[in-house]
């Protein structure tokens, strides 16, 4: 299959794609030989704006995140700093380490499912609705703490079904146009499409702000945009096979910084 329709420039050097279904990579080593956060595919414009801590849009949740993190429930229980204290220090380092097994739900959650999970089971409140403005700033918040840190994921144990079931996700074609993550993500990186420099699809900048949205977003969000870009139905917000892709895709990033909060086009 020729995968021209998409891709500028394409006429002049067409990339075909073989049909048959990609072999999943093997699991011991990253699959790319070299390792670029989204960061390296933007203009030096929005490079700048993501490295300016005052100019960053993202920012913005950041500092909504912190005042929640401080801010009780109505249930009488205590805020997040109330068990947590200083995100700074307690925080630090811990959204590097998810999504990741969570023994009392006997899951694989990310970030925004052990927030909620907090909210639930230790302050007794409503779990925050996905993609709303304060689970984006308390996930941004917490996210921030770990800027600058390697990411690193386990991928063993009890999580092991779930990063299988991820990594076999991200090498299935889906949608009419038929492709799979990777025919994007690996095969064509550095190549035009709509407007966008295709990156590798590293997951270390979210939530991230992009400039399209006005808004900061989750990494649900952008996931939901790559399957609505082959045409294929996207899974609802928090869906399980969204957080097991998503540990997948922490586990390719291994060792590339968190980025949060990431500014893209
Ligand atoms: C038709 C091409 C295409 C396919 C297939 C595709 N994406 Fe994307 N994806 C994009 C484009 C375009 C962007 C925005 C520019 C960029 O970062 O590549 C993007 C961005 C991303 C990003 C954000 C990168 C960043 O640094 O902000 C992630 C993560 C991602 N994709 C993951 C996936 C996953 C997982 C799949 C498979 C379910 C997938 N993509 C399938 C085109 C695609
Ligand atoms: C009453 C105490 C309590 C409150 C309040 C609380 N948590 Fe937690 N939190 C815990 C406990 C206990 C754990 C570990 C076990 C678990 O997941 O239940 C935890 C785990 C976490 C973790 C994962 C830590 C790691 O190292 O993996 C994060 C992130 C987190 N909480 C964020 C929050 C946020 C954000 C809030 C406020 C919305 C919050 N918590 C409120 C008790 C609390």
């Amino acid at each position: 299959m020729i995968f021209c329709a998409l891709l500028a420039g394409c006429d002049k050097n067409p990339t075909v794609i073989d049909d048959s279904p990609s072999a999943p990579a093997p699991v011991a080593t990253a699959p790319l030989p070299e390792m670029l956060s989204g960061y390296h595919f933007q203009s030096a414009d929005t490079q700048a704006l993501q490295d300016d801590q005052f100019a960053n849009p993202g920012m913005l949740w950041v500092d909504r995140g912190e005042e929640l993190w401080t801010t009780a429930p109505q249930t009488g229980k205590p805020a997040c700093a109330g068990c947590h204290n200083d995100a700074a220090t307690d925080m630090a380092g811990v959204a590097a380490h998810f999504p990741k097994y969570n023994k009392s739900l006997d899951t694989v959650v990310n970030l925004e499912g052990q927030i909620n999970h907090c909210r639930v089971e230790h302050q007794q409140s409503s779990p925050l609705v996905y993609e709303s403005d304060d689970l984006l700033a308390l996930s941004a918040y917490v996210g921030y703490q770990s800027n600058g840190l390697p990411i690193e994921v386990a991928i063993d144990g009890p999580a092991a079904p779930a990063f299988a079931a991820g990594q076999a996700y991200f090498y299935t074609r889906r949608g009419q146009l038929n492709l799979a993550c990777n025919h994007c993500h690996e095969d064509n990186v550095g190549r035009m499409l709509r407007g966008d420099k295709l990156s590798q699809g590293q997951a270390g900048g979210y939530p991230a702000y992009r400039l399209e949205w006005q808004s900061i977003g989750s990494l649900h969000r952008r996931l939901r945009f790559c399957n609505v870009g082959v045409r294929a139905e996207p899974f609802a917000f928090g869906a399980t096979q969204y957080i097991e892709l998503e540990l997948y895709l922490k586990w390719r990033a291994q060792g590339l910084p968190v980025e949060t909060p990431a500014v893209r086009r």
